[in-house]
């Protein structure tokens, strides 16, 4: 069941749309802001509020990939895999997240501190490598400069 404050907030968003559908990936993230992913129970929940069926919701929640339909870490690690940042060194920040946190591409680290996931482009190709953390973006990154970065994120 989504919680009064849920309810609340995807509501809010409503007037901004032409219609109740259009809210959809807003109320997603909103759900995901409160309870860290979106579980089949939400995406139930969220569908009913907005007249759509589960199923139309769950393709837009497969979709858009910063949708997390299960559980993840405390915080999320989005390692730009694209071709700017293939060239200028991914495959050994690869590596050394995946060696240094002990997973692959959609695992989640043992204590839940670090969920590791590809993500297309970042937009910042002048400064690739880069790898966002929760919003947080950072860029010509080396092993050792990831190194320093994940510290601040416990
Ligand atoms: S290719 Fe990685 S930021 Fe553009």
């Amino acid at each position: 069941m989504l919680s009064p404050e849920e309810r609340k907030e995807i509501e809010a968003e409503l007037p901004r749309y032409p219609h109740k559908q259009a809210v959809c990936i807003d109320a997603m993230k909103i759900v995901q802001k409160h309870r860290g992913w979106i579980s089949d129970e939400s995406i139930r929940d969220i569908a009913e509020l907005l007249g759509m069926s589960h199923d139309d919701l769950d393709s837009v929640a497969t979709f858009y990939n910063l949708i997390y339909r299960k559980p993840v870490g405390r915080h999320v690690i989005l390692l730009c895999n694209s071709v700017s940042c293939w060239i200028m060194g991914y495959e050994r920040l690869r590596q050394h997240l995946s060696e240094r946190l002990g997973i692959q591409f959609g695992e989640t680290t043992s204590d839940t501190r670090f969920t590791l996931l590809p993500i297309v482009c970042l937009g910042t190709c002048d400064h690739a490598p880069a790898l966002m953390i929760d919003n947080d973006l950072h860029r010509d990154l080396t092993p050792d400069s990831v190194e320093r970065i994940l510290e601040n994120y416990r």
